[in-house]
């Protein structure tokens, strides 16, 4: 899917984010497994994530991060007309992570659900909440990306278990005078699902003793060919989405890919040619946080000033599906609150 923006102005208004409050260092995890604190580095760039306590569940770090979200707005929860919480650790299979939090925050009045598409989820919500405010169907939307990964990591196996860490991050989308969402470009590939998966729990193969004796509830993956496909597709998909929108690599201020591995980051800011200071990097304290990366890298972007009125911000997600998304927007400061 590929299109760009109407005459409709529709933009980030509001931004929260939250990380669970322990953190996990490489040589934390080298006491638990066969691994060490060089390795990951030289291979994931990462050097610590944030894990969230056995008690504490998505919801619990998307509810803050909403209400400073909503608090960044000027707007209250009684004015949102639409919830979308992208992730794949919801507080439960259901009801929706979507629908706690409408009821946690009061805001009878929105349509709330939660969105799968792996770590690219909050790119999809994003561009859905978009289109739900470009048709008229909402006037005032927060989008939430967050994911507990810790919960579905097998802390046995190195080469899974080292890559993760606990996040979630929301937005208000409203519409504004000027500026706002350019446009998307989304895809999926489902003949790459066994690459990165959670078989169980699901109704192929339901929860039962064997299932779990097989250690089937945990995250699968194919490392290198994950590798290959998020190379291929950080590159493929900003460029198609600044093709469709009529802009350039050089006009981009602020590159925000998915934090999943420096390298892989790396790989994609020098074949799009874009310059190290205006690409985001906070893997190396979060790990990769699925949902949750995109939201939290532009928090970062934001608390360093790189994120201002009138910046081109282009962020491209990928992930499990297997899935990408690209969005393009022009920062735009305040909101109708
Ligand atoms: N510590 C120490 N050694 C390890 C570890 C570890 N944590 N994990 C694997 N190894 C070993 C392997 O066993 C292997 O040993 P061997 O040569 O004796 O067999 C060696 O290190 C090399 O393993 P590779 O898998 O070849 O290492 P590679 O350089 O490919 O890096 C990695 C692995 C980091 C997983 C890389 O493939 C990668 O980043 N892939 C993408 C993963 C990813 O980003 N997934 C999520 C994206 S989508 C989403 O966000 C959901």
């Amino acid at each position: 899917m590929i299109g760009s923006a109407n005459s409709v102005c529709i933009s980030i208004t509001g931004l929260g984010c939250r990380v669970p409050a322990r953190v996990v260092t490489n040589d934390d995890l080298s006491t638990m497994m066969d691994t060490n604190d060089e390795w990951i580095r030289e291979r994931t760039g990462i050097r610590e994530r944030r894990i969230a306590e056995p008690e504490e569940a998505l919801s619990d770090l998307c509810l803050p991060a909403c209400r400073d979200a909503l608090e960044q707005a000027g707007l209250k929860p009684e004015q949102i007309d639409l919830i979308i919480v992208a992730t794949v650790t919801p507080d439960m299979a259901f009801p929706s992570t979507g629908a706690i939090l409408a009821d946690q925050l009061g805001a009878p009045d929105a349509a709330a659900y939660d969105l799968s598409a792996g770590c690219t989820g909050f790119m999809y919500a994003l561009a859905q909440g978009y289109g739900m405010l470009a048709g008229g169907l909402a006037q005032r939307a927060l989008i939430v990306g967050g994911d507990v990964l810790s919960k579905i990591m097998d802390w046995t196996d190195r080469s899974t278990a080292v890559l993760f860490g606990d996040g979630a991050g929301a937005v208000v989308l409203e519409r504004v005078p000027d500026g706002g969402f350019l446009g998307f470009e989304l895809g999926a590939d489902g003949s790459g699902g066994p690459q990165l998966y959670l078989p169980a729990g699901g109704s192929r193969t339901p929860a039962s003793a064997e299932s779990v004796a097989d250690r089937m509830h945990y995250v699968q993956m194919n490392g290198r060919e994950v590798f290959k496909f998020a190379t291929r597709v950080l590159v493929s998909s900003a460029e198609a989405v600044l093709a469709e929108c009529g802009r350039t690599i050089d006009d981009v201020d602020v590159y925000v890919p998915h934090q999943a591995n420096v390298r892989i980051i790396e790989h994609a800011r020098q074949k799009l040619g874009i310059p190290q200071e205006k690409t985001v990097v906070d893997v190396d304290r979060y790990g990769n946080t699925s949902s949750g990366s995109i939201p939290l890298a532009l928090a970062e972007a934001k608390e360093d000033g790189r994120l201002s009125a009138g910046k081109l911000v282009l962020m491209t997600g990928m992930g499990a599906g297997l899935t990408w998304g690209s969005g393009l927007i022009e920062w735009t400061d305040g909101g109708s609150g």
